[in-house]
């Protein structure tokens, strides 16, 4: 059974169904809200992505709604995806923005997201990121090592300026998700400062006139399934709240991280109030302001990724829909073997058991393996689901294939917001002579 499956069967994990799927057969065609598919195809070519913006507006205000209780900031995690056009449907709604490197800071302020509405995590900062970061005034950089406070205190006293710094801890709690790539939050994990570091790392940002300590932060993992880490980390993250409270630190912000985990196959949506009872009542005990980092539960599942059949192979006793995409649009079912449910845009009526692979020349190039679903045939369209995030951000350029186009559907409208990458711009980065200097 595919791992994401397993999981779903934690502690405390899922709620009532209440949030709604954007994407439904009508007329015996599979549409995203009020848009055909086949016609989205037509126009535009497959491979492609759609996203719903129906889906990730209601993810959002969901969310919003849950955490009422205490004052509270949703920081959108942009490495889940980071397309200009959907950040602004989010920007619009309130949402904030979580970035985890220079780029992404850069896409998050092209994107309309004020400075002062950024938050910028990550575990390997290079100097020229934090400086950026700082010249720009982003509301908090979560530091994540004593090497990177000394760093971002460096620069912060060449900008004559004083830093706003979260501390993300490692809160070292069991995290059981989905696969070891995705849980963070476990003792000798790469991210956040080690449990027992912290008092000195915090005693060093207190005493140090460039920098402002303001939060404490951690992630503990992705796609919780079980929302107990949360309930551990919380915990922890509390009793250290307290202690540097009475050092007298200035904590403004307890960061919760990100994690809520999206629909894959059959599971229940998370169950938001059961999560807000984690958070809210301890953010407000310690009378602070909450910040969350979601990135799978808002942008997941208002994505599917749009393919088309080319052949059909029977071979060794595999049958192959062999599609064109695979590993290259979508790595997470090869890397994580993460399940997608797959179904046919205009189903044919019957079913098969078949590998959905993509074209590319590796063997682990596949969507599904061993998968018993709607019969599909070569010039078929399939919908490979809940592939909002971390897929188009993920996508390679492996085999020389350019990358698909990303596209907003609003209603009956839709719009292309990142455009089909040309082979040219395949090659754009490359000298079209070698220029050798002497070194
Ligand atoms: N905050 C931090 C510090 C993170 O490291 C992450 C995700 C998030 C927030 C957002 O987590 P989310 O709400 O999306 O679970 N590529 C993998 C997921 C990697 C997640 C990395 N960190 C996948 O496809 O499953």
């Amino acid at each position: 059974m595919p791992l994401l499956r397993q999981a779903v069967a934690g502690r405390g994990c899922v709620g009532a169904g209440i949030l709604a799927r954007p994407f439904e057969r009508r007329h015996g065609t599979l549409h995203c809200e009020g848009v055909p598919l086949e016609g989205i195809a037509e126009v535009v070519g497959t491979p492609a992505y759609l996203y719903s913006t129906a889906a990730l507006r209601e993810r959002y205000r969901a969310l919003d709604a849950a955490l009422a209780g205490v004052p509270h900031r949703i920081h959108y995690s942009l490495k889940a995806n980071s397309s200009r056009g959907l950040l602004q449907v989010l920007r619009a709604e309130g949402c904030r923005a979580d970035v985890v490197s220079g780029g992404e800071l850069l896409r998050a302020l092209r994107a309309g997201f004020p400075a002062e509405h950024v938050i910028y995590g990550g575990v390997g900062k290079r100097r020229d990121e934090i400086r950026a970061a700082l010249e720009a005034g982003i509301l908090l950089l979560n530091v994540e090592s004593a090497a990177e406070l000394a760093i971002v205190e460096e620069e912060a006293r060449a900008l004559g300026r004083r830093a706003r710094i979260a501390l993300r801890v490692n809160p070292e709690v069991h995290v059981a998700n989905a696969h070891e790539f995705i849980a963070t939050g476990s003792r000798g994990h790469k991210f956040g400062i080690p449990w027992g570091d912290v008092p000195d790392v915090a005693s060093r940002a207190l005493t140090s006139p460039h920098l402002e300590l303001a939060g404490l932060d951690m992630h503990v993992g992705s796609q919780l399934t079980s929302l107990a880490p949360y309930q551990d980390g919380v915990r922890r993250l509390t009793e250290l709240a307290r202690a540097l409270m009475a050092r007298g630190a200035p904590l403004q912000f307890f960061d919760a991280g990100g994690g809520l985990p999206a629909r894959y196959d059959a599971e229940e949506a998370p169950d938001l109030a059961l999560f807000a009872g984690i958070v809210v009542p301890a953010v407000r005990a310690l009378g602070l302001e909450l910040i969350v980092e979601p990135g799978r539960f808002v942008v997941a599942e208002s994505g599917a990724l749009l393919t088309r059949v080319l052949y059909r192979k029977p071979s060794g006793g595999t049958d192959f829909v062999i599609c064109d995409a695979g590993m290259s649009e979508l790595l997470r079912p090869s890397h994580y073997d993460a399940y997608h449910r797959i179904e046919a845009v205009r189903p044919r009526g019957d079913t098969s058991t078949v590998d959905v692979v993509g074209p590319i020349c590796e063997t682990g190039d596949f969507l599904a393996r061993d998968r018993q679903m709607d019969d599909a045939q070569p010039g078929d369209l399939l919908a490979v689901h809940t592939a909002g995030a971390y897929g188009y951000v993920m996508a390679l350029t492996y085999n020389s294939r350019p990358r698909a186009p990303e596209v907003l559907v609003d209603g009956t409208r839709w719009a292309v917001i990142t455009r089909r990458e040309s082979l040219d711009d395949l090659v754009r980065l490359e000298a079209e002579t070698v220029e050798w200097v002497e070194g």
